[in-house]
Parts: structure tokens; sequence; C-alpha cells
């Protein structure tokens, strides 16, 4: 079983190719520039509808096979930017519908964590998913992924190139931070915001940016942001953790190719007798061949969406879907 995933949430436009062992054949992406600021939801979709044909057609040249030996057709059905989404999801029903083979809806949040459990075989981790547009902590509890913290208001990597692009770092930040920080020596004072499970960022980014104004060294602002922000992180995936009771952590999402984070997650994981797993960084993105396996491993479990439940859904949350393969 050969399936093509179209991961279209966001900045992102991807195709993956990936057979029913979790065979990577092809994983293409092309991401909108994000330099000016914020995305737009329909220029993202335009760019993606430009680019989505040529992407396939890459895609399954790279794969090495033809349309024909496309089984499954797997789309993004949310959460995500309306535009975005049904860019992609009219694009997996036209292609679903012209092979004449099953169309596969996808939460892609769980995506991240299934194509993390297969290529690291971890079996039941608590994922800290740290991206662009989201920052949660997910875990398998009572039959459903279940999403014990997450952001309340932007996403650690916005805030991350927000910051970025006030002090002018090139886009996207994150690399950028990453280099100065390691340059920085004092640690500046940041609101440290966790609240209860959930953790929030933009009054962090006001305080950096206002102690930039004032003179402060970006070396340290830099260095400060990542060690206050990684902390927070990590100290809702402890607690996450010692609640359900496991010992896997996982890693996904953009920010965590941060190897500061991941030294702060591994410290944290050793400390509590616990193993910290990180996919390769193509993989921790938002890509096709997250959506593709995760079709597959729908499939395999009897899954299929009928055309008119294919609609997409922008706050298509995690503890919605229904995971027959975990039990
Ligand atoms: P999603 O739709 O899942 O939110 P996205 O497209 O917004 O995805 P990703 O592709 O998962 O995000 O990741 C991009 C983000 O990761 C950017 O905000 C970028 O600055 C950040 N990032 C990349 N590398 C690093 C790094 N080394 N340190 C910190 N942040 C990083
Ligand atoms: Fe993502």
């Amino acid at each position: 079983m050969i399936c093509l995933g179209i991961e279209s949430t966001a900045h992102t436009i991807g195709i993956g190719v990936v057979d029913h062992d979790c065979k990577i054949m092809a994983n293409l992406t092309k991401m909108i520039d994000g330099s000016k600021g914020g995305i737009h939801p329909r220029e993202a979709a335009n760019h993606h509808a430009e680019n989505l044909a040529p992407l396939m057609h890459d895609a399954i040249a790279k794969a090495g096979v033809s349309y024909r030996d496309i089984g499954l057709v797997a789309f993004s059905q949310g959460p995500g930017l309306g535009p975005c989404l049904r860019t992609g999801a009219t694009a997996a029903r036209a292609l679903s519908l012209s092979l004449g083979v099953p169309l596969i809806g996808v939460n892609h949040c769980v995506a991240h964590l299934e194509i993390g459990r297969k290529v690291t075989e971890c079996t039941d981790p608590t994922l800290l998913y740290a991206s662009g547009g989201n920052t949660q902590v997910i875990a398998y509890s009572g039959g459903r992924y279940r999403v014990f913290g997450e952001t309340l208001d932007v996403g650690i990597g916005n805030m991350i190139d927000k910051f970025g692009r006030s002090v002018g770092l090139p886009f996207p930040s994150g690399p950028h931070l990453e280099r100065m920080a390691r340059e920085g020596k004092e640690l500046v004072d940041l609101p440290y915001s966790v609240k209860g499970m959930d953790v929030a960022f933009s009054g962090i980014l006001t305080a950096a940016l206002q102690l930039q104004k004032q003179g402060k060294k970006l070396e340290d602002l830099c260095f400060s942001l990542q060690e206050t922000c990684f902390a927070m992180l990590v100290e809702v995936t402890e607690r996450a953790m010692a609640h359900v009771e496991k010992d896997e952590v996982l890693l996904g999402g953009g920010v965590v190719q941060n190897r500061r984070l991941q030294e702060m997650v591994r410290i944290m994981a050793e400390e509590r007798g616990a193993r910290m797993f990180v996919p390769p960084g193509s993989l921790c993105v938002d890509n096709g061949a997250m959506i593709a396996w995760t079709g597959i491993v729908m499939h395999q479990s009897g899954i299929k969406t009928d055309l008119g439940e294919s609609g997409v859904r922008q706050r298509f949350r995690t503890d919605e879907v229904d995971l027959p393969w975990m039990r």
C-alpha cells in the first residue's frame, strides 16, 4: 500500500509518498515567505494552490512510482487556516476520485505524534509539540490523545519569529536566536508564565522587546528568552508525564530542532528515568509524509473519510480523534 499525503495547514505545502512499512519514498515541502510579517491565509492558500500540482508531480517522480501505484490519498483536515486547508482538501478529493482510491482526512497534531512514534520507535510517549503556530503537550489517556497543556496565546515559534523580526534577525528566526543565545552570558529577568498546565508567550515578548530598547545586549536577550520559555515547556511536559505515568517523551514541531531545548528535555527525562526521542528535522516540521503515514495507520484500522465528511475542520481538536490502532 502506497499513500500520498497532502499537508497544507499553514505556511507549508507538503507532499509525502509513504508505504505501509513507513518507507518515506518522497517528502517535499514548499513554504511561503513569512519574512514580512504574519501570514495572510488567502495569500498562503494561493501559494499552496500554485505549488501543489508541480510539487505532487515532483514527489511522484522522486518516489519512483506512477499515480496508478497510489492506493490511498490522505490530507490534513485540520486544525489550521481555512483557505489553506481547503486548497489541500480539494486536491486530495480530486486525486482520490480520479484514481478511484480511498480518501482519509487526518488530524495534523495526531500526525506529528504518529510519525514520531513510528520513526523513533517509542510506544506510548508524551509529545511536546512546539512549532510556529502550535505549542501543546499531548499524551494518550483514556482512549484518546489528550492535550494536557497548551499555549494560551501564540505558538512559541511565532513569538520567536516576532522577536526576531523586531530586532532584525532573518526569517525564520529560530536558528539565528539559537546561535546568538550561545554568546549570551547574563540571564535577564523575563516573566515566567505558566498558568496551571498552560503557557503564554506574549508578555515575555513584550518584556524582551522593552529590554532591548533599554539597551540590553541581544545575545543576553536571546539566551534569556530560550532559558525562560524552554523551562516553561519542560515544566509542563514533566508534569504531564508524571500525571499519566509515562517514561517516554517525544519531540515534534520546528522549534524542537533547537539543541538547547533538546538538552533541557533530555536532562528532565533522565532525572525521571525516562527517555527522549527526536525524529529527524524533516519529519519534525510540517510535512506530507506524516500525513501519508497517519493515513496508512488509520486505513489499516478500517477508517475512511466519505466525500460528505471530508470538509476541513479549522478547529479540529486532537482529542476528537478516535484511535482504534492504540487499543
Ligand atoms: P504549525 O502549523 O505546526 O504550527 P509551522 O509551519 O508554523 O507549523 P514548523 O514548520 O513546525 O512551524 O516550525 C517553524 C518554526 O520553528 C519557526 O517559528 C522557526 O523560527 C522555528 N524554529 C526552527 N528552528 C529553530 C531553532 N533552532 N530554535 C528555535 N526555533 C526554531
Ligand atoms: Fe505542525
